[in-house]
């Protein structure tokens, strides 16, 4: 029996009936709210006149006034108040059916004064127009139409933190937390943090109707954005300021410039209305700019300084590994120095790695991998195109693969190395170099099943490559531990680049220094760079793929002056890195991040510190998404940085034993190496069917698929942004369902129905693999052939029973006929009720 984890599985809000709900809520215009309705008057009523509708809310007063424009389609006036009857903000929206979009928007100040208007301009997109008070003087710039429409994407909240900020709360799971590794000795540095438990984030129930629980408290919270930009950092503020608006208005949210700089340096900025609703839904991290400074020595003083003088009780850290290492690391000093300050991290990072049981992925992944998927499928529409180019397209991702393969699996490229593998198969540089020669003349001879001579290919590097060869790391490391020292004399900066080559080599045993004479000097001064901050190897600046154009260069002239490669090299050589991290997050980031911020506060209302603000169940809707927290100290590991063990978040490399590298491997070598299998997969899409607009990454979908002995199960979500349709089969000689899933399978369905009343009576599912036809799965349907009983599949001679209900694959029981059938709501009754907490199979 295998066991589906359903942790955090949290029933969605009930609102009850006593409470008073305004229509609209301000800033978050598709959701209905009752946040701060408790100082009202019992029976508050909404009240309409003509056309307008007020509303009230602890946010202050909003007025909806509904009307026509001139050609007479219907438009949405909002204003928001301040109190004393001041207008804060007004914003014209067109309405087409529930959806709201952005006319124009203007800003006030407390005298009611307009300082910022966001309108059309004449020639396309937009102009922000904003007023300099004391020059008098109004400042303008461009939008772009695209950025325009952005800002009236209302990000979609997971579902457990739709019914408000003040009506959810915080539950813990299971008892004490361990760390990833090294338990003891992460212990030792978190002496006070350590151990806490997981959280879910719930519902509130209260016997009592919310209006008589206090009011929450007015809390000023800082964020900081930390690290390398990534799609979506400023919807984790947006989401952060909105809950925490919603909570109590009189509650403030500092923006602190440059990350960890900024604590330190107390440079900061409030985050209101007028600054953040430019940058809802937009990329990058402009708005506070970010740093990978670490938290160290009498730093931690200066943050608690700055972070008094502004009456600050929580930082929320926005970033990846190492920098939510910070936010351990601040959670644990605060709670040591009783500052009374919490400390609450997010997880970002575009490379993947910070991932676990419980963070199914880092944000910005999604949005950079489709972002780079697209470029490589242009590249290889290119490459058949002109038909003459190698192209070599480094992608960032410092350590791990996560990246190339997300992207592998999206454009089907010809090659994909794959860090871990060649770490895990011992793999030398020359290794990885004759594999790639080996596609490359076999592509050149035509060894595919039309014969067609090809001299062209596109093959994906990791930017991590050099450090997962298992001789080069070992190099790599001594080199470190070399730098460490000799970086500390000046005078070693300052030797040409040969004298600093034969110090560094005179310092490493023979096999080390044999190693790094294999690399070419521009690589070899590449290596040489200082370490960052925590003490990672600047990887985006060593040209990996450079490095291979040569050393497979050298290889095929070998080959041709031995008579062994008549094609024609010509390189090309592309790094892709800078150019996904800054994107305009796609729907599934710009939800994800703001769900983050939202319930960021959520934990922070709760009292936590040392957590990770965590959403999950990432591959369903987002009203489906439950939130919790994860302490941070349980992702923690001891590493060796900067020559020290110290503790840091594990990263999370490629699962060489997961479905998604298990999808590549199945595939690469017959279907995608020498025949061309490219698919071209666009890049962010924000208008069209859900298919396109909403789904995450294809390594995630896959990562929910169950593991069986047989990879055939297709859970519904990857079902769903698959292409069907009806079709005759030659060779079947019937009608079937062709079904393409994303990465490229196809799957032929026939059906036989009931002469009688045509319902369906069983169907079958075959996998087409090179032309071969393998049965995967049967079905068969109860006599209202509606309904879909079992479906078999195969497994050790045996069966699976598996219950297609509406949301989940359940794998009821396991070989015979006496399998029991639930379905899906079933199931959710019964985690409700507490009754089950895992889904068996
Ligand atoms: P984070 O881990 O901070 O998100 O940054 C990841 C990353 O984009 C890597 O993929 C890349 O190697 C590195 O940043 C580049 O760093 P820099 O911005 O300092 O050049």
């Amino acid at each position: 029996m295998k066991v589906i984890p359903v942790s955090f599985f949290v029933p969605k809000i009930q609102k009850t009936g006593n409470k008073y709900m305004s229509e609209v809520a301000f800033g978050n215009s598709d959701k209905t709210t009752n946040g701060g309705n408790r100082q009202l008057p019992e029976k508050q009523p909404n009240y309409s006149y003509g056309n307008t509708i007020n509303q009230y809310s602890d946010k202050g007063r909003v007025e909806v006034k509904k009307s026509k424009n001139r050609s007479g389609n219907p438009i949405e006036t909002h204003v928001k108040y301040r109190t004393g009857n001041i207008k804060q903000r007004e914003a014209v929206y067109a309405v087409d059916g529930d959806k709201r979009y952005l006319v124009s928007l203007m800003h006030y100040d407390e005298l009611g004064d307009n300082i910022k208007t966001i309108r059309p301009s004449g020639n396309g997109g937009a102009v922000v127009l904003e007023l300099d008070k004391e020059k008098g003087e109004w400042n303008s710039r461009e939008l772009s139409t695209i950025h325009y429409e952005r800002l009236s994407y209302q990000p979609k909240l997971a579902g457990v933190l739709q019914g408000g900020i003040n009506n959810i709360t915080t539950q813990q799971i299971n008892g004490p937390t361990t760390a990833a590794k090294d338990a003891e000795e992460v212990e030792k540095h978190f002496p006070i943090t350590y151990g806490q438990p997981l959280v879910q984030t719930i519902p509130m129930y209260s016997e009592f109707p919310l209006r008589q629980i206090p009011a929450p408290k007015k809390r000023n919270v800082g964020v900081i954005l930390s690290g390398g930009p990534a799609p979506g950092g400023h919807n984790v503020i947006a989401g952060l300021y909105d809950a925490l608006k919603e909570a109590n208005p009189d509650s403030k949210l500092y923006g602190f410039k440059e990350g960890v700089k900024g604590l330190t340096k107390g440079n900061s900025m409030e985050i209101t209305d007028v600054v953040i609703d430019e940058y809802r839904n937009t990329g990058g991290f402009d708005l506070l700019k970010a740093s990978r400074e670490k938290l160290e020595g009498n730093k931690f003083d200066k943050v608690l300084e700055n972070c008094k003088a502004l009456d600050i009780d929580t930082i929320v850290i926005v970033g990846g590994d190492d920098s939510n290492t910070n936010t351990g690391l601040l959670a644990e000093w605060m709670k040591a120095h009783n500052a009374g300050i919490q400390v609450i991290g997010c997880p970002k990072t575009i490379d993947g790695d910070l991932q676990n049981e419980h963070i199914e992925m880092s944000f910005g992944f999604g949005t950079a991998t489709k972002t780079y998927a697209e470029l490589v499928g242009n590249l290889q529409r290119d490459a058949s195109s002109a038909g003459k180019y190698t192209n070599f397209v480094r992608l960032m991702g410092r350590s791990a693969s996560h990246i190339v393969l997300e992207v592998a699996l999206r454009a089907h490229p010809n090659v994909a190395l794959i860090s871990e593998e060649i770490e895990a198969k011992n793999m030398s540089l020359d290794d990885i170099v004759d594999d790639i020669v080996d596609v490359i003349a076999a592509r050149s001879e035509g060894k595919d099943d039309n014969g067609e001579k090809k001299n062209y290919s596109v093959i994906l590097v990791p930017e991590g490559l050099l450090e997962f060869i298992p001789e080069v790391k070992r190099m790599n490391s001594s080199l470190s531990d070399i730098l460490d020292i000799v970086s500390k004399d000046e005078t070693f900066n300052k030797k040409s680049d040969k004298e600093r080559f034969e110090i560094v080599k005179s310092q490493m045993s023979k096999e080390d220094a044999k190693v790094f004479d294999k690399f070419p000097d521009p690589i070899k001064n590449q290596l040489l760079l200082p370490k960052d901050d925590h003490g990672n190897t600047q990887v985006a600046k060593i040209e990996t793929e450079k490095l291979l154009i040569d050393l497979v260069g050298q290889k095929l002239e070998k080959l041709a002056v031995e008579g062994k490669y008549k094609g024609k090299f010509s390189p090309l050589a592309h790094y892709l890195g800078y150019e996904g991290r800054s994107a305009f997050p796609s729907n599934f980031d710009a939800d994800y991040c703001y769900s983050l911020g939202y319930n960021a506060f959520a934990l922070a209302q709760a009292g936590l510190t040392g957590y990770m603000s965590c959403i999950k169940g990432l591959t369903r809707p987002a009203e489906n998404w439950q939130a919790g927290g994860v302490p941070i100290t349980s992702m923690m590991n001891i590493e060796k940085r900067h020559g020290e063990y110290v503790p840091v978040i594990q990263k999370a490399m490629v699962d060489l034993e997961g479905s998604a590298f298990k999808m590549y491997k199945n595939e690469q070598p017959h279907r995608w190496a020498l025949k061309d299998n490219y698919k071209f997969p666009s890049g962010v899409q924000f208008f069209g069917p859900d298919s396109v607009c909403n789904k995450p990454s294809l390594t995630q979908m896959y990562s929910d698929i169950p593991e069986t002995d047989c990879n055939l199960l297709i859970p519904k979500n990857i079902l769903e942004a698959s292409s069907r349709s009806f079709q005759t089969d030659e060779k079947l000689g019937r009608r079937v369902i062709k079904t393409v899933t994303p990465d490229g399978r196809e799957f032929v369905t026939t059906t036989t129905a009931c002469k009688e009343d045509g319902k369906r009576i069983k169907s079958k599912t075959y996998e087409i693999v090179d032309g071969e036809y393998i049965l995967r799965s049967e079905a068969k349907y109860d006599g209202s052939g509606k309904t879909i009983i079992f479906s078999q599949v195969e497994k050790e001679g045996g069966f699976h029973y598996i219950d297609f209900p509406k949301g989940e694959w359940v794998i009821v029981d396991e070989v015979g006929n006496n399998h029991e059938r639930r379905d899906a709501e079933e199931y959710v009754e019964a985690l409700n009720s507490g009754e089950i907490n895992t889904l068996a199979m």
